[in-house]
């Protein structure tokens, strides 16, 4: 048994790994949150309080920690400035290893939505330069299964919003014919990936792909007519238009409802427009490195996660 502590396990993409861990109950999980720890108790976790990110307090709180696993939301960390004081005091506190939160596709992608993580990959590559302090790997799933259920996502943690694909309305925004590669693993597979590499004797790699489903939104939207019966439209974008800030599509899929034209224009088109060129340009097409470390998991295709989703739709 060794002692896991997760930090902001309690929002969206951490929360899943964390009932897998706790359910699994071969090992010590704490879970960080800034919030009141009595709304996130999950069983077989120890669920603390954090606000402060002082580097003495940080160190005092990660002894006697094995593995640390982040998932800040580079968002609402600006300059990634908490996870940057949590790599280091990992480091003085003599963590053995640490997932910084990436669990997302390919690093250093050129991507403008992958370029907010860059500075901790930056960082953990420095600290390692000379001698290696701290072991570090990724967990890279491409993106999350979860969004393709939009408005019914397996797990009522995670908040989703129409990545492209709206089942419910049965919409779809591709570029070009939408037959770009692309990796979708449900954050319960990703869990069960994750409770492995815990106990994965071979030193972590950058490199961490998952793959779920290799894809494409053209292909996901064959499967949706045949799991609906119903036929999808398709708006096919031109990335010259993207590159130009131009989204020429009557649909514009927001993540959130009833949005103002100045925010739909200033920050739902460009955020969504990046979506959309990114997976275009292959973000998300992952290698299935720990697929092969443990061959014998088996991962939810997009027509088993679309299955779930509509019955739930039709049952609301
Ligand atoms: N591949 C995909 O499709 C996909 C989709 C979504 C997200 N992601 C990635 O997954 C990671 C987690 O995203 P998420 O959507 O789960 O994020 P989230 O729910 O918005 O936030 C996760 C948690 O991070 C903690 N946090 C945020 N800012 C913090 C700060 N400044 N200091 C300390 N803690 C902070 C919060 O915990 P407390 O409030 O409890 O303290 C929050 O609940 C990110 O790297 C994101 O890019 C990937």
């Amino acid at each position: 048994m060794v002692r896991v502590t997760i930090v902001g396990g309690a929002g969206r993409v951490g929360r899943a790994i964390v009932e897998e861990l706790g359910a699994q109950g071969k090992h010590e999980v704490i879970l960080w949150t800034r919030r009141d720890p009595s709304d996130h108790q999950i069983p077989g976790v120890k669920t603390i309080q954090v606000s402060d990110y002082s580097h003495e307090n940080l160190v005092k709180l990660l002894e006697g920690t094995h593995t640390v696993l982040a998932f800040f939301n580079p968002m609402s960390d600006p300059g990634s400035s908490n996870q940057l004081a949590l790599i280091d005091a990992a480091v003085a506190a003599g963590v053995k290893r640490i997932a910084p939160s990436e669990w997302a596709g390919n690093v250093r992608s050129g991507i403008k939505m992958y370029a907010m993580k860059e500075p901790v990959l930056d960082h953990l590559e420095e600290l390692n330069k000379d001698k290696k302090v701290i072991e570090w790997g990724l967990f890279q799933p491409g993106l999350l299964m979860d969004y393709l259920a939009h408005p019914c996502p397996p797990s009522k943690h995670f908040d989703t919003f129409p990545l492209l694909f709206d089942l419910e309305n049965a919409r779809a925004v591709v570029v070009e014919d939408g037959s770009s590669p692309v990796v979708f693993t449900a954050s319960e597979d990703v869990a069960k990936v994750v409770a492995r590499a815990i106990d994965y004797p071979e030193p972590w790699t950058i490199e961490g792909g998952i793959v779920g489903h290799r894809t494409s939104y053209k292909e996901i939207v064959e499967i949706a007519e045949k799991v609906t019966g119903r036929r999808f439209t398709v708006y096919s974008l031109k990335p010259e238009d993207l590159e130009k800030g131009e989204f020429k599509s009557p649909w514009v899929p927001a993540y959130a409802p009833n949005l103002s034209e100045e925010t739909m224009r200033d920050v739902v088109v460009p955020f969504i427009s990046g979506w959309a060129m990114g997976i275009h340009k292959g973000v998300a097409d992952v290698r299935p490195v720990w697929n092969e470390r443990f061959p014998d998991i088996q991962y939810q295709k997009v027509e088993e996660m679309l299955r779930g989703a509509w019955e739930r739709i039709q049952a609301r």
